[in-house]
């Protein structure tokens, strides 16, 4: 039946029905909401940052969100959209017009030129630069004192992505310091999404560069794009264009900081797991794929929209009900990966996740990722086994926003 009130988002926690979970990044204790989540249900009702929704817990039915026919990333489908709290960062990561908020023939036209870009043969071929960027960042840390802490978030994991994002989408050599600034600054409120003035001046910087690309072509992304959308007579509004670039900036950064901080903080935690990766017993790539799952970048978010009524797990959406992907919790999901989902283990038989999303928009970066995270982690143990913690990872303060999943600091003795 159509009127079951009890269970809608936009009701007031506890009246007569399931208990709503506040989600607020400024008191954040992940894995524990998580839990709790879990146990409430595979669909359950959260307030996110003020906005209600619902909230896709379990590994399963992550999976069921992220493909439903009936869901959709086009924001204009949510019914609440429009009476979102000021200030609220939710779904208002990336441009609308970005392909991370478009379905079908539109989605398939803005991603596909990327596929390239983004192809195994590139990334092998980016592999060696990756490595002298790694190579280049450690041999700074190398010239600090040993004995006084460094904050390897600020100083390695930051860096690293940005430089190789940069390069990948040809930011000039001239505009570097710019972003430089731009980003150490994002760096220190946490994320982006949480600055409105940073992101406008970010926009006008890639206008700048984008303006500039037009007049000299190179070997680069946005010339790519240019010349596609040059050819094919605008095959790619202006806006578009933009759009993109700034998607695989936002995208291609800060998630792969919090993988390079995460694993770092993982096995300086776990060492009995840092040794297995020394011996040569496990591949580094299997410490990235098991921080992935065990502390996934993604925290909650991108949403789904109900475009019709639509039941998931049981539990009915109404049309322009939103939906919230919770990357975090389905990957700790004890149905999907036993009791022991909670442990630290680079032995796990497999690795499926979810932290890259599932479907049409499975993250387009994902081997760059993976590539940066395997290079950066392995040089980095290889050139300082003797690191530690300063701090147990559990005492330092954790980003505050729903987005991203990491700790704002991971300051270690080079040793
Ligand atoms: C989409 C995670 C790195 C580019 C996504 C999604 C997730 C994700 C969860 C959304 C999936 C969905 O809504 O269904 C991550 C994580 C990363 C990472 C955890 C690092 C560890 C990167 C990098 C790039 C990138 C390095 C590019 C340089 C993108 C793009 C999309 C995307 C373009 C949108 C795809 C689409 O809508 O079709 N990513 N990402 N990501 N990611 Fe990543």
């Amino acid at each position: 039946p159509d009127d079951r009130p009890d269970d809608r988002p936009d009701d007031r926690a506890g009246e007569g029905g399931q208990e709503r979970f506040v989600l607020d990044p400024a008191t954040p204790d992940l894995h524990g909401d998580n839990e709790r989540l879990r146990q409430a249900g595979p669909v359950v009702p959260v307030t996110a940052e003020g906005v209600p929704a619902w909230a896709a817990t379990r590994y399963d039915t992550l999976m069921t969100v992220l493909t439903h026919p009936d869901l959709t990333r086009e924001l204009h489908h949510w019914s609440g959209r429009d009476a979102l709290p000021p200030g609220t960062a939710i779904d208002r990561i990336v441009t609308d017009t970005s392909m991370l908020n478009a379905e079908g023939e539109r989605h398939r036209r803005l991603r596909m030129p990327l596929t390239t870009a983004f192809s195994q043969r590139r990334l092998n071929g980016l592999r060696p630069r990756i490595e002298e960027l790694t190579a280049r960042l450690i041999d700074r840390l190398a010239g600090m004192p040993p004995d006084e802490p460094v904050d390897l978030r600020l100083e390695f994991a930051y860096p690293l992505p940005r430089e190789v994002i940069s390069e990948l989408i040809g930011i000039p050599e001239a505009h570097q310091d710019d972003l430089h600034r731009l980003t150490d600054a994002v760096a220190q409120v946490g994320g982006l999404e949480d600055s409105p003035e940073l992101r406008k001046e970010l926009r006008e910087l890639l206008d700048r560069i984008i303006e500039e690309r037009r007049g000299t072509p190179g070997e680069d992304l946005i010339s790519d794009l240019f010349a596609l959308h040059e050819k094919d007579g605008g095959r790619l509004s202006e806006d578009e264009l933009f759009a993109t670039i700034e998607l695989l900036f936002i995208a291609g950064h800060v998630t792969t900081v919090n993988l390079i901080t995460n694993a770092i903080g993982a096995l300086l935690t776990e060492r009995g797991q840092l040794d297995l990766l020394r011996s040569g017993q496990c591949p580094y790539s299997a410490a990235v794929e098991e921080t992935l799952r065990w502390d996934s970048p993604i925290a909650y978010f991108p949403m789904r929209y109900a475009k019709r009524e639509v039941e998931i797990d049981g539990v009915r959406l109404r049309p322009g009900e939103p939906v919230l992907a919770c990357f975090a919790s389905a990957n700790r999901d004890p149905r999907q990966y036993g009791e022991d989902a909670g442990v630290f283990d680079v032995t796990r038989p497999q690795f499926t996740h979810l932290a890259f999303g599932h479907g049409p928009h499975f993250c387009l970066g994902a081997p760059l990722a993976r590539l940066e995270g395997e290079i950066a982690i392995k040089a980095l143990f290889e050139a300082f086994p003797e690191m530690t913690l300063v701090r147990p990872v559990t005492e330092l303060p954790p980003l505050d926003t729903l987005l991203g999943n990491s700790t704002r600091t991971m300051p270690v003795l080079l040793g």
